[in-house]
C-alpha cells in the first residue's frame, strides 16, 4: 500500500522531513513551496542561517531532546557525506554574567552555562581555564561542533529526495484543501505536513498568533579565522550578539548578529553591520591581519533573515481541517538546523500514526 504525502515548505524543516519520509518506498512524497533553495527572500529563513550547532534548548524540555537527537545525524553527514556541505569546527563560547536576563542572554542561557547538558553530546568538551579567558569574560568552553553551508546542504537534501522519488513543485497555497489536492499522483493526499515557517500575513490563511519574527542581520566575508566563536552579549544593545562561523567548502564566514524581536525590516542596517564587524574582530582578532580593523574584512554580502519563533516552542502536532489530516512542523526560531532531525523524526512518528488510522482500501 502506498501513502500519498504532501509537504508544504522547502526550508530545512520541510526538506529534512521529506528526506526521512522519502527513504520508505511506500511513501509518495510531493514537496510544494513558494520558495526553494537558491532563492534569497525575507519570507524564507533557511538560506540565511549560519548555520551551526550551538544547543540552546532548556534542560529537560522537548527542545533539548530534539537538539540531542540531531547531533548524531549531523555528525554522520560530516563523516560520510562530505558532499552535503557540513564540516567540523573548533567552537569557543564565552559568557559574561552581566548579559543574564537580556534578549541575547536569554537566547544563549543554556549554551553558556558552565557544565551544560550538551557537554556529553558534542565531542571534545572542555571548560576554559581562567588563564585562557579575557578579563571581561566570566566563563567559557570549547568543543567540536559543525557548520553547515546552507547553499550546499539544502540542494543536497533535495537531490537525496529526488533520488528517492519525491517530486518538487513551486506553488503558493491559501487553503489547506488545495494543498491536499496537489499531490503529484493526482490522488488526494493522505496527509499534509505544514512546514511553512513564519509564513506571512500576505500569504493568507490564519496566522498562528504565537508566531513572531526575530530578525537576524549578518555579514558574509571571505576571511577565515579557523574556528567558531560566540559571546553571550554585547555592550552595544541588549538584542545584539556576536558570533562567527565558517561554512564548509568555500562558503565564506558568517558574522552576526542580532535578535531583534518583532522587527521584519528586510534591509541590512549599515550601522549595525559596522558594529557586528567591529565586535567580531575584537573577540576574534584572527579574522583579519595583525593591526587591521574592519577594512581588513573582505565582504561578500550583507544579509537579513527572520527566525520563525513561536511562543511556547515549535508546533509539532496532528491536526485536521476540513477533513484533511495535517501534521504541523513549524516555529523553529533560531535553531531550525540544530534541531532539524529531532523535529523531523517526531513529525515522521506523527505521520505514521495518521497513516495507520487511514481507511484501508477494499482491494
Ligand atoms: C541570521 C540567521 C541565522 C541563523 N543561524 C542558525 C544556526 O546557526 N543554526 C540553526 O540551527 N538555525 C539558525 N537559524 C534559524 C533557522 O534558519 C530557522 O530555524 C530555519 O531556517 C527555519 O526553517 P523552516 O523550514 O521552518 O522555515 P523556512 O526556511 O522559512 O521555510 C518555509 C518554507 O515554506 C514555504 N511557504 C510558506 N508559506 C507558504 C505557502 N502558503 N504556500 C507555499 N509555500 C509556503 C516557503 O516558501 C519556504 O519554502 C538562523 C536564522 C537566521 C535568520
Ligand atoms: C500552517 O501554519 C501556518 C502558520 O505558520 C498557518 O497560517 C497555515 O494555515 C497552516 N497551514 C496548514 C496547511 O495547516
Ligand atoms: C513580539 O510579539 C510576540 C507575539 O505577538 C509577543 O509575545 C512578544 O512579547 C513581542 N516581543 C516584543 C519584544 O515586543
Amino acid at each position: 500500500m502506498s501513502n500519498n504525502i504532501v509537504i508544504l515548505g522547502a526550508g530545512v524543516s520541510g526538506l529534512t522531513t521529506a528526506y526521512l519520509l522519502s527513504q520508505d518506498p511506500a511513501n509518495k512524497v510531493t514537496v510544494l513551496a513558494k520558495h526553494m533553495p537558491g532563492d534569497y527572500d525575507i519570507e524564507y529563513a533557511s538560506p540565511w542561517a549560519g548555520a551551526n550547532y550551538m544547543p540552546v534548548g532548556k534542560k529537560g524540555s522537548p527542545h533539548q531532546a530534539w537538539e540531542t537527537a540531531t547531533w548524531a545525524p549531523l555528525k554522520e553527514l560530516c563523516e560520510k557525506n562530505p558532499d552535503a556541505g557540513i564540516h567540523f569546527q573548533d567552537t569557543l563560547i564565552y559568557n559574561r554574567k552581566k548579559d543574564q536576563g537580556t534578549a541575547a542572554g536569554n537566547w544563549f542561557a543554556e549554551l553558556v552555562q558552565p557544565n551544560p547538558w550538551y557537554m556529553n553530546v558534542v565531542p571534545d568538551f572542555k571548560t576554559l581555564p581562567q588563564s585562557e579567558l579575557r578579563s571581561d569574560m566570566d566563563n567559557g568552553q570549547k568543543f567540536t561542533s559543525v557548520c553547515i553551508n546552507t547553499a550546499i546542504y539544502l540542494p543536497w537534501l533535495i537531490g537525496q529526495c529526488v533520488k528517492n522519488g519525491a517530486v518538487f513543485k513551486r506553488e503558493v497555497f491559501k487553503h489547506i484543501a488545495d494543498a491536499a489536492n496537489a499531490h503529484h499522483t493526482g490522488q488526494k493526499a493522505d496527509v499534509v505536513i505544514n512546514c511553512t515557517g513564519l509564513s506571512s500575513k500576505t500569504l493568507g490563511g490564519v496566522l498562528d498568533d504565537k508566531l513572531f519574527p526575530v530578525r537576524g542581520q549578518i555579514v558574509v566575508v571571505r576571511n577565515d579565522p579557523g574556528e567558531m566563536v560566540s559571546v553571550s552579549g554585547t555592550d552595544d544593545g541588549e538584542d545584539e550578539v556576536t558570533y562567527i562561523m565558517t561554512r564548509a567548502a568555500g562558503g565564506g564566514t558568517i558574522i552576526g548578529g542580532c535578535c531583534q524581536e518583532n522587527n521584519s525590516d528586510p534591509l541590512p542596517d549599515p550601522n549595525l553591520a559596522t558594529r557586528i564587524m567591529k565586535r567580531a574582530i575584537d573577540i576574534c582578532p584572527k579574522l583579519v591581519k595583525p593591526g587591521q580593523g574592519i577594512e581588513g574584512l573582505d565582504i561578500i554580502r550583507h544579509g537579513v533573515g527572520l527566525r520563525p519563533y513561536r511562543r511556547g516552542g515549535p508546533r509539532i502536532e496532528k491536526d485536521e481541517v476540513d477533513g484533511v489530516k495535517i501534521v504541523h512542523n513549524y516555529g523553529h526560531g533560531g535553531f531550525g538546523y540544530q534541531a532539524s532531525f529531532g523535529c523531523s523524526e517526531e513529525t515522521v512518528r506523527l505521520v505514521k500514526e495518521v497513516l495507520q488510522s487511514k481507511p484501508r482500501s477494499k482491494l
